[in-house]
């Protein structure tokens, strides 16, 4: 195959819509991927929708989210003229309650935020945090070998500082608009009432069952409460994070960070004998939001914008994005090996610049101009001209003005996570990524709430032959994260606000849906129901029960290792365009888009 070297203009659809078209067509034939049992305990697909669904389209404002409660709260907000903000505070705090194994008080999130009044990006990091007496060998054993991963997990020691209740109210502050107390009505009703829990959560936590039993309160929850409300057909009730919000409503987000909250929090984390965390209360009171520069990639005519560190999904989906743009994507058909290959090792190339460089720059220099840099893209992107696999993939040589080199990093990254896109009636964005990281985080529940396993996303390993790991553990540093919540500029203008769950597969999830809307021509509905084929270290990874499994012997032709599995998107996105909004909900989760 020959590829041809142009710039495009942004042309939708594409030339490869029929081809993309097709793919989809086939894409989803209801083969429930539940199954798929093969990776242990994480939140992993529960359901693949069978109907290739048109996007919801709205004129006003549009919320999608993971849970048809937490939209609908959202869409309550905007509904009586609240702001973008005030509607991702409410669903926030009911995805806690009815989608508690992915996202909530207890953990973290990346806030990526359009005021359109400013025509201003900002990013928000509400990223967990080590806590201050952690140390590089947090995840050794006494041998100083790297803990097995769930034995990490499971207790105190995995749980980071908690950002998501800091991050609601320091968006609030700066742009809500509705009374604080207000927000938190809708999931103080729906915690008091009780729910009727998903088929995904009963499934997930009866999976998860042993690894929730082993503290007393996960127990209470998970198996007993739950177990009930399913046999009964009774709704599920937390009175505790009830409690909890009413606590936060009345106190601000100091309620949550000192007092009996946080004392709960640390009591949990150092009590837990098992594998016991090394948290403090100084370590709660002294937690900060911090405000960041979003970082941008060129694409074609877009502005592709995203989450900087400790965030590698903005880089990222920016090197992939780069990588590609030399590449006339539009001419090549999404269900041809040859288009994978071109993909996939551009994925590759992204993922071998991240596992080197990328880590909290609050503590370590990355070169994060140097790896966007146009430049270095285009040299970096002669690798993948001509046909053939790319046999050995190194990190690069970005310009960096710092002699410090590291080591490849060694985290282990398993799934959960939410996330949500917001357009209220002013035309503010919300693209929010939300995660707890492992479903049902550290299985350490308190006061009704689950806490995070995030320090997990730390590389384990300190060191690799006497060279240190940038993403190594180190006191009050962020593990590095692959959220990539983004928004599509064009002129200037917002078109597309986007993200995933998917742990590093974030990155291969969201750049592929972004090749789906701006290069293929498919809409929102499409372009997040594509079947995935992602490549981060070499192998291919083709989405079990999809069409995608049909590139499998092309692939493996061009000489790449191929997995057929299990990908567990939670893709949301809400299209901006000249005739309104379109709302695109993952049919792998149990999202809705909802808008007026
Ligand atoms: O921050 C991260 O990149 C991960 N902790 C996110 C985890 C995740 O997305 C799991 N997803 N399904």
């Amino acid at each position: 195959m020959r590829l041809r070297l142009r710039n495009r203009k942004r042309q939708r659809p594409g030339a490869a819509a029929l081809g993309a078209a097709l793919f989809l067509a086939f894409a989803l034939p209801g083969a429930a991927l539940a199954q798929d049992v093969a990776r242990p305990a994480p939140e992993r697909t529960t359901q693949i929708r069978g109907d290739a669904r048109q996007p919801v389209r709205a004129k006003d404002w549009m919320v999608v989210a993971a849970h048809p409660l937490a939209a609908e709260a959202g869409a309550g907000v905007l509904r009586k003229g609240g702001s973008a903000i005030d509607a991702m505070v409410a669903v926030q705090l009911v995805l806690g309650l009815v989608e508690p194994q992915s996202s909530g008080l207890g953990g973290g999130a990346f806030l990526l935020y359009w005021d359109a009044g400013q025509k201003k990006l900002t990013s928000l990091d509400g990223r967990e945090t080590a806590p201050s007496a952690a140390t590089p060998e947090l995840f050794l054993d006494d041998k100083g070998e790297p803990l097995k991963f769930f034995d990490a997990v499971i207790g105190g020691r995995s749980v980071g500082v908690p950002g998501t209740p800091r991050l609601l109210e320091a968006a609030h502050r700066r742009w809500g608009k509705l009374a604080w107390a207000e927000l938190f009505e809708p999931a103080i009703r729906l915690a008091e009432e009780g729910f009727e829990p998903t088929p995904r959560l009963v499934t997930l936590a009866g999976e998860a069952a042993e690894s929730l039993s082993r503290q007393e309160s996960a127990k209470t929850y998970f198996v007993d409460a739950l177990g009930a409300a399913v046999s009964s057909g009774e709704p599920l009730k937390n009175l505790a994070y009830a409690e909890t919000l009413k606590l936060l409503q009345a106190g601000g987000a100091d309620a949550f960070y000192a007092g009996p909250v946080a004392e709960s929090i640390v009591g949990a984390v150092t009590r837990f004998a098992d594998n016991p965390g090394v948290m403090r209360l100084q370590d709660l009171a002294g937690y900060e939001v911090k405000e960041r520069e979003p970082v941008c990639a060129a694409y074609r005519v877009f502005k592709v914008c995203g989450m900087g560190p400790p965030s590698s999904g903005g880089v990222s989906v920016g090197q992939i994005l780069g990588l590609l743009a030399p590449f006339d994507l539009a001419e090549l058909s999404p269900d041809m090996a040859a288009t994978w290959r071109l993909i996939g090792d551009a994925m590759r190339l992204a993922f071998a610049d991240r596992g080197r460089y990328l880590a909290d720059t609050d503590f370590v220099p990355a070169p994060i101009k140097g790896l966007l840099d146009p430049d270095y893209l285009a040299g970096r992107a002669k690798l993948l001209e001509g046909d053939g696999r790319l046999e050995n993939v190194e990190a690069g040589t970005p310009e960096w003005d710092h002699a410090l080199n590291f080591a490849p990093d060694a985290a282990i990254e398993f799934p959960s996570t939410s996330h949500f896109v917001i357009v209220d009636r002013d035309g503010n964005i919300v693209s929010m990524t939300t995660t707890i990281e492992n479903g049902f985080g550290s299985r350490l529940m308190v006061r009704g709430f689950l806490l995070n396993n995030e320090l997990t996303d730390f590389s384990f390993a300190s060191h690799e032959d006497g060279v240190s790991v940038a993403n190594r553990v180190e006191p009050g540093k962020r593990p590095r994260s692959s959220m990539a919540p983004t928004i599509v500029l064009e002129d200037g203008a917002p078109v597309l606000a986007i993200g995933s769950p998917g742990g590093s597969r974030i990155i291969p999830y969201v750049a592929e849906a972004l090749i789906a809307f701006l290069d293929w021509g498919m809409n929102v509905e499409e372009a997040v129901a594509l079947p995935h084929v992602a490549n981060r270290f070499g192998t291919f990874d083709l989405e079990a029960g999809t069409r995608a499994e049909d590139l499998a012997p092309g692939l493996a032709a061009l000489g790449y290792e191929v997995k057929v599995t299990d990908l567990n998107s939670g893709l949301h996105a809400i299209a901006i365009g000249p005739d309104g909004l379109a709302g695109g909900a993952d049919p792998r989760r149990e999202g809705v888009a909802i808008g007026e």
